[in-house]
């Protein structure tokens, strides 16, 4: 009798929960089940999902830094938040690092009245970088941008998700697609670069690899396109400054990469920082409603930058209040904040008295829960411990770490061939602030343990043949700190060699005393930062031919450091197994292809340089003391073969709303093999509104073996011809067109009826 009665709650429950009016139920559809619960929901429980939190691990990490706002939102005890969630007033949580923690505040929810699971965030923007345990870590997307390839894109995310999703963690705050154009912002690295096409290409492939095709594979996670709009063009180089920018030129550059995210799914955005022409993006009610929402169709949610809700009062002061400011953003389109406390309270106190309608909490909620229930977190919201170890860092993620950071690598210069180096060669000098640490992991990840990681010099060693002496001068890893010692040493050692790498640059490594770049720390000159000039000039002046290795995030401009050395290779920030990689292209294991993604500008006072510039900008010819030319165009890129570009051909196009079918024959003429990428441009010659003076509309990565040809066929489309009329209005007009391929290797024209 007794079994019976106790089998009785439990068939009650389980088929309450197959009931067609249960959003428990997995068979149900997603937006019926979001109903169904959004209509058992109190003003609190709804509320809460608009709510995130940071997780306990961050505040020690985070406790000495933190600034008087922050700690606010850190100042609540663990039991504290555990009673939150279980009042239902906690929907998500960011900065999760141990999926212990991420179970424990789990199993809070299951004990709250509707047992909502937490979405837990992560900013994974080149692998799982803030799990406190040992990841996979890839290339940061700056070198992801100059492979000009997007698988590399889509795999880092999809492999990313699978690693976050082990360890309990659901959204990761990536793609980053803002248009960089200042690099002294010190995020530069986290950007695919200055082209919208590029830009937007990357993007969307990095959308696909979290999210799949609707982030209802378990090993999907939630993408967020970042940040909405123009924080990498502050007017300052800051990161957060004013930007100011006609709406013609958001129009033509900074909005595309967003479009195209939404087009292809993106399910979260996130605000940027700053105001954009006088209105903070936080509480720009015509951009996150009627812009992006209502024009775009964005069907996801937004979530607040950190402390972004609150600077509308604390820094940009267009409220009064921190309660105005909470009311503003969610009127304004905002759906969740990202952390801390007093959120709640203001726009409980809001909906109460009628300043914010409950239709607009409905409408947030109904999103978050979207996510939770098509990311199946009701039925599956635990990780299984024993299932991690075989998925972090499994060999096919360690494989793709080795194989996109080979495809990043861009060779800048090759004075007099001196790369690649012989295998036979009998000494080679290493030196420099980058040559054996981590700076090559890039901003957004934690440190690794030293077995995880390929430095310049365990690479070179890797690499070289036995008999080939290594020189190695250790010096001071901050480039601020490098002694006259440490350069007469490195000096003397490299006098004795054949060659000297000095591999030199920035370090954004997040918890690094010797961070000089990354988020927040920007830059004033975008020189070799610190005593690596004098370290490299004395190396020259041995005579001993030099091959800098760059390990930055955002562009370096050392005009006449750059004339004096033989070779340079822009690494950027390559991940784990970056100085593997560096080693093979050193070497000629590998030939290089990776192209810039962005101008690297002559000085700091060249800034803005960027390579779709309006027919005006340089009519003048050049500065009072230097060239206007750029030290390395966007596209440049050097391999150890050469490719020949002929044939070029244009199907007639019949009519205005016809696509431009080309055709091209491209052929590799050395003796190596090689990946060329071939990019396609085009130029409106005359236009109602000034035209860039070249735009990209395609590009595509093309492996040939010695004397191999391929004829490349392409497909330029017709919307890429369009210009914005004087309504922002996109219209193609009429008359000659210019194609271009590659930098100066082909070009013909098309007249447009
Ligand atoms: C930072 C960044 C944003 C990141 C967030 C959470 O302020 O602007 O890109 O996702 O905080 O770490």
């Amino acid at each position: 009798m007794r079994k019976i009665i106790l089998l009785l709650p439990i068939c009650i429950y389980f088929n309450s929960c197959n009931s067609n009016n249960n959003y428990l139920n997995p068979a149900l559809q997603v937006d019926k089940r979001v109903e169904l619960l959004l209509k058992q929901m109190t003003l609190d429980e709804k509320i809460g999902q608009m709510c995130q939190y940071v997780g306990e691990a961050e505040k020690n990490n985070k406790s000495a830094a933190l600034n008087e706002d922050e700690k606010v939102n850190y100042a609540l005890a663990t039991q504290e938040k555990a009673a939150l969630i279980k009042q239902g007033k906690i929907g998500s949580f960011l900065k999760v690092p141990s999926y212990k923690e991420a179970n424990y505040l789990q199993r809070q929810a299951t004990q709250s009245r509707l047992k909502i699971p937490l979405l837990i965030a992560t900013d994974a923007i080149h692998g799982h970088g803030l799990y406190e345990g040992y990841v996979t870590i890839y290339p940061t997307e700056i070198g992801i941008a100059a492979s000009f390839d997007t698988s590399v894109a889509r795999l880092i995310a999809q492999y990313t998700a699978i690693e976050m999703r082990a360890t309990g963690n659901h959204w990761a705050f990536s793609p980053n697609i803002e248009i960089s154009r200042d690099p002294r912002w010190g995020r530069f690295g986290e950007t695919f670069g200055e082209d919208p096409y590029l830009v937007s290409a990357m993007g969307v492939a990095m959308i696909k690899g979290y999210q799949g095709n609707d982030f209802s594979n378990p090993n999907n996670v939630l993408a967020c396109a970042k940040h909405f709009v123009a924080g990498g063009i502050p007017n300052n180089g800051m990161n957060g400054g004013p930007a100011d920018i006609s709406d013609r030129t958001l129009n033509e550059i900074f909005f595309p990469p967003f479009i195209n995210a939404i087009n292809a799914g993106v399910f979260t955005i996130m605000p940027a920082h700053n105001e954009i022409n006088g209105m903070p993006c936080h509480a720009h009610k015509e951009y996150l409603t009627s812009l992006i929402r209502n024009k775009w169709n964005f069907n996801g949610f937004f979530i607040s930058d950190w402390m972004d809700i609150e600077r509308l009062n604390k820094t940009h002061k267009i409220a009064e209040t921190p309660e105005k400011a909470s009311q503003l953003a969610v009127l304004a389109g905002m759906d969740m904040h990202m952390h801390g406390p007093n959120f709640f309270d203001h726009i409980k106190t809001a909906v109460e008295n009628g300043t914010i309608p409950m239709a607009r909490i409905d409408d947030a909620v109904r999103k978050i829960l979207k996510a939770k229930i098509q990311l199946g977190l009701f039925e599956n919201r635990f990780v299984d411990s024993s299932k991690i170890d075989a998925l972090l860092l499994c060999p096919t993620h360690r494989q793709y770490a080795l194989e996109s950071a080979r495809r990043t690598i861009t060779l800048l210069k090759n004075k007099q061939q001196i790369l690649p180096l012989s295998k036979n060669i009998k000494s080679i000098f290493i030196g420099g602030p980058n040559a054996n640490n981590q700076s090559l992991l890039g901003d957004w990840a934690r440190i690794q343990p030293d077995s995880n990681i390929t430095t310049v010099l365990e690479g070179i060693e890797l690499q070289a043949s036995s008999d080939t002496k290594i020189n190695f001068a250790a010096c001071n890893e901050d480039p601020y700190k490098i002694s006259t010692q440490e350069i007469t040493a490195a000096t003397k050692l490299a006098s004795k060699s054949e060659v000297a790498i000095l591999v030199v640059g920035e370090n954004s490594l997040r918890f690094s005393d010797n961070k000089t770049c990354g988020e927040n720390l920007d830059r004033a000159d975008i020189d070799l930062a610190g005593k690596q000039k004098q370290l490299v000039e004395a190396i020259v002046a041995t005579g001993v031919p030099v091959i800098l290795v760059l390990i930055n995030g955002a562009p370096i401009a050392s005009a006449k450091l750059f004339d004096t050395v033989a070779g340079i290779i822009e690494a950027w920030e390559p991940g784990m197994y970056g100085g593997h990689a560096i080693a093979e292209v050193l070497f000629g294991d590998y030939n290089p292809s990776g192209r810039l993604p962005v101008t690297i500008p002559r000085s700091t006072g060249q800034i803005q340089a960027f390579y779709n510039y309006k027919p005006s900008a340089f009519h003048r010819g050049r500065y009072k003391e230097e060239s206007i030319k750029p030290l390395f165009d966007f596209g440049f890129g050097l391999s150890y073969t050469n490719f020949d570009y002929s044939n070029l051909k244009v199907k007639e196009k019949n009519s205005s709303n016809e696509n431009v079918n080309i055709s091209f024959d491209i052929k590799n003429t050395g003796i190596q093999s090689g990946n060329e990428t071939v990019l396609i441009f085009i130029r409106d010659c005359y236009s109602s509104y000034t035209s860039p003076i070249k735009k990209l509309v395609g590009f595509k990565r093309v492996s040939l073996n010695p004397q191999q040809s391929q004829n490349i066929q392409f497909t330029i489309q017709n919307n890429d011809l369009a210009i914005f009329d004087a309504n922002l209005k996109p219209i193609i007009e009429k008359g000659e067109f210019e194609i271009m391929i590659g930098i100066d290797k082909l070009k013909t024209t098309i007249i447009v009826e």
